[in-house]
């Protein structure tokens, strides 16, 4: 259990900041009961590796194994909700309005908890587009309004019959500009940033802390690992964000 005293620190530098920044990784959305990214895979998916699935490369030899498990992924995460960790951020929310979420998260719990500002740089789960972009980038597509063979895979772009793919960034892809351009402006102005849940281990989210801290912000980390962007860290609250969150907001 983190000691009140680790708390209280952060929680008065977050009462004296002006604008707050808080980037999430998946582990925010862990207690929730969502996977993390690298968590083991488990049952059928367990011999596979998530990062080699996660690829264009992927998805073109084999669509309908991608295709199953974004499926997979999908049932995962519909029954979730959001734990007292994506509660607390929307609280925070409340208090300082102009605190912005930078999530990588593919999934809506922090939507679904309240948070009004948010960037999402690795898209969304639910939504799917054509893969071949057809009738500009991205070109979504509404798999409700389709009939397939599901067994098949992926169903067909209405417009030009390419593969459907989920809505999300794989490995090797630009992260969506407008998203990027956004978050950029955010990391110049923050003074504190809270580091959720995120390995740190793939950029360019994994650098924004460190951008984040040259233009003057303090860095606060929330994780109960140490992880790559601990030595930039100002602050390391070593605990699952579901208790660490709620506690710096009620000490606030
Ligand atoms: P990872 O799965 O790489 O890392 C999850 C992090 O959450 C780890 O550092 C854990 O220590 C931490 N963690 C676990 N439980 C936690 C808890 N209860 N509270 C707080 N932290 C906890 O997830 P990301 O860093 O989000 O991209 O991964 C980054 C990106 O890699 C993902 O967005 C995904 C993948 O490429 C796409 O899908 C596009
Ligand atoms: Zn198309």
């Amino acid at each position: 259990m983190l000691p009140d005293a680790q708390i209280e620190q952060v929680a008065t530098l977050l009462g004296r900041a002006k604008t707050i920044t808080v980037l999430t990784g998946a582990g925010v959305s862990k207690e929730s009961g969502v996977p993390t990214f690298r968590d083991a895979l488990e049952g059928l998916w367990a011999r596979f590796d998530p990062t080699q699935l996660a690829t264009r490369a992927a998805f073109k030899a084999d669509p309908k194994l991608v295709w199953d498990f974004y499926e997979y992924r999908r049932e995962i995460m519909r029954p979730a909700r959001p734990n007292p960790g994506h509660l607390a951020l929307a609280a925070l929310e409340q208090r300082f309005p102009s605190l912005t979420i930078i999530t990588q998260n593919v999934d809506d719990l922090h939507e679904q908890a309240g948070s009004q500002r948010i960037i999402r740089l690795h898209g969304r789960i639910e939504a799917n587009k054509c893969a071949a972009d057809c009738q500009g980038s991205p070109t979504p597509v509404d798999v409700a309004q389709l009939t397939w063979e599901k067994s098949a895979g992926p169903p067909a772009c209405p417009h030009c019959g390419s593969p459907v793919r989920p809505d999300v960034v794989w490995f090797g892809e630009m992260l969506p500009a407008e998203a990027l351009a956004r978050a950029a402006d955010v990391l110049h102005q923050t003074d504190l940033m809270l580091v959720v849940g995120t390995s740190g281990l793939v950029s360019p989210a994994a650098d924004m802390p460190a951008v984040a801290r040259r233009a003057g912000a303090t860095i606060v980390e929330i994780n109960p690992d140490e992880t790559p962007i601990s030595a930039i860290a100002h602050h390391c609250l070593r605990g699952p964000s579901g208790e660490v969150l709620p506690r710096l907001v009620e000490a606030l």
